[in-house]
């Protein structure tokens, strides 16, 4: 199976954990929109959904299927995202798409958040993948200078502007041996908006795509 063929594996499996009459919360990156395209066929069974990116929600509108504002629903019963790396305890790095803050807020609210993704994504050590962080745009030098003080070497994802108006520092060389301990120091950088550790909440189920068909891992 290509790449692109087993995060559709993965998509369909996630099909499985929609509840029928709740709201649904959608990521956002090439294996969501797989999700996103499957859900078309069903969305008569859904209240609506939650986006967590303009992209997502512009392609879940032209497929038809209601997009909500998060303020205007009680709750999220499933959020279906991607991740950029995941461990076998399904604590990931996710904000490839820069999308990572609004995924963090969507996945808080979320009852059950099911990853999918390749294979790929399946590593034994966090960090490989650049982490994304989201800084306010004034605090980008301030920030970079205090994640080079951890270790990192901190990138500045030029000319990309997330959803909220903010810059994102891609951060190399980083081998996450504490995921929930860095998440949080990294939190705690005035300017910092969110980083792409999911260790604190991390995925309930994740789903990876394989040349078996779809591996559920909880
Ligand atoms: C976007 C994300 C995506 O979930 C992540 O980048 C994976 O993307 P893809 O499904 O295209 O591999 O976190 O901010």
């Amino acid at each position: 199976m290509t790449p692109d063929e087993k995060k559709q594996a993965a998509a369909k499996a996630a099909l499985e954990y929609v509840e029928v009459g709740t709201v649904i919360g959608i990521g956002t990156g090439s294996t969501a929109n797989y999700f996103i395209d499957m859900l078309a066929d069903i969305k008569h069974k859904v209240d609506g959904t939650v986006a967590s990116s303009e992209a997502s929600a512009a392609r879940l509108k032209q497929h038809g299927i209601q997009v909500l504002d998060l303020n205007a629903v009680d709750g999220i019963s499933v959020y279906v995202d991607g991740a950029d790396e995941s461990t076998q305890h399904l604590q990931l790095i996710k904000g490839g798409g820069g999308a990572l803050t609004r995924e963090k807020i969507v996945a808080a609210v979320a009852g059950k958040f099911v990853c999918i993704a390749d294979e790929s994504k399946l590593v034994d050590v966090l960090g490989k993948f650049p982490l994304p962080v989201e800084v306010i745009p004034m605090a980008r030098g301030y920030v970079a200078r205090r994640i080079t003080k951890l270790g990192g070497n901190p990138i500045w994802r030029d000319g990309f502007v997330t959803d909220n108006g903010n810059i994102i520092l891609d951060v190399h060389n980083l081998e996450i041996l504490e995921p929930s301990k860095l998440e949080t120091e990294l939190n705690q950088i005035t300017g910092v908006v969110t980083n792409g550790l999911f260790a604190l909440r991390p995925a309930d189920v994740l789903i990876l795509g394989t040349d078996q068909g779809a591996k559920t891992m909880t």
